[in-house]
């Protein structure tokens, strides 16, 4: 097996390397003066599996392209198989539609992804359990869940309920309740404005307690976090803790998180946080290795 890394994370890339006893391929990836890529792999991928290491997040359109030159190049060299490891798989979110007009944007990634040669897919914690059902080619459908129940287990959990932040997030709090030996749990229910995307009202399904255990997917602006903080506190909740998967902290997420009344935010690194999106109640936790033993055991 062959491990390359584009340049979205290549902190996590180097860490399944590491975990695996392997270095990482060799790829050229450089960029013209009018910002388009040029990508060119080095060593010598004839008959070989092939696995790539690109996330999105922040920046989708330009790790997008990114990857498609990479997984060009791996198959006109000659690769064998190449597996995608796409932590965060950018453009899940519009994964059909919901206004009369849209384009469904995660079936166009897939749809370049396959023709250029992907072989098989290996993501974190889609945003729909329906996604991998989309792809024509095998997609392992990894969860932060048991890390996060490890997380969850070593807090005070004397007076602490489990929340989803909405909704679509019941299977996945179920689940953590489930490991954390059913510990309770309540789900806000999120009304979104399907244009502005701005939170217009939430509600609690359910009695809260002292402290509060949010777990969701995503944090993109922090606005499903921050309001669910503001609503468990008015509902009598003292202590609020959060766990999400991906951290993509667009704009000012981080201190809208930092400057709310949460005690911690733990997430994983599916993303790569750059140095000015860190703060002083961020923790993250690492998928390394959950894909490592994905990849030794395929
Ligand atoms: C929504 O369905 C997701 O589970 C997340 O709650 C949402 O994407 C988070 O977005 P934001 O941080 O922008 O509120």
């Amino acid at each position: 097996m062959l491990l390359f890394s584009g340049n979205s994370n290549k902190p996590l890339a180097k860490k399944i390397a590491e975990i695996l006893g392997l270095n990482l391929g060799d790829l050229e990836i450089t960029t013209f003066p009018d910002n388009e890529n040029r990508v060119r792999v080095v060593e010598n991928v004839v008959g070989e599996d092939a696995v790539v290491v690109q996330s999105t997040g922040i920046t989708p359109n330009l790790y997008y392209i990114e990857l498609f030159l990479i997984i060009d190049s791996l198959k006109r060299s000659g690769a064998k198989s190449i597996t995608l490891v796409i932590p965060y798989l950018g453009y899940q979110r519009q994964d059909h539609i919901f206004r009369d007009g849209e384009a469904v944007s995660l079936e166009v990634i897939i749809s370049i992804l396959e023709k250029l040669g992907v072989t098989k897919v290996i993501s974190f914690d889609l945003h729909s359990v329906r996604i991998p059902e989309l792809f024509h080619v095998p997609v392992i459908h990894l969860s932060a869940i048991p890390l996060f129940a490890e997380e969850i287990k070593k807090m005070d959990l004397d007076d602490a309920v489990l929340v989803s932040p909405d909704m679509g997030g019941i299977a996945r709090i179920k689940k953590i309740s489930e490991l954390c030996g059913n510990l309770p749990y309540v789900s806000i229910v999120k009304d979104r404005d399907l244009v502005t995307g701005n939170i217009e009202s939430t509600t609690i399904n359910g009695e809260v307690k002292k402290t509060a255990i949010i777990v969701d997917d995503v944090i993109s602006t922090g606005d499903t976090i921050v309001e669910a903080v503001k609503l468990l506190e008015n509902n009598g909740v003292k202590d609020v803790y959060v766990l999400a998967t991906h951290g993509i902290l667009a704009g000012n997420a981080s201190a809208k998180l930092q400057n709310s009344n949460i005690k911690k935010v733990i997430i994983t690194d599916t993303i790569k946080v750059p140095d000015n999106k860190l703060f002083e109640k961020l923790e993250i936790i690492s998928v390394s290795n959950s894909i490592a033993e994905e990849l030794r055991n395929s």
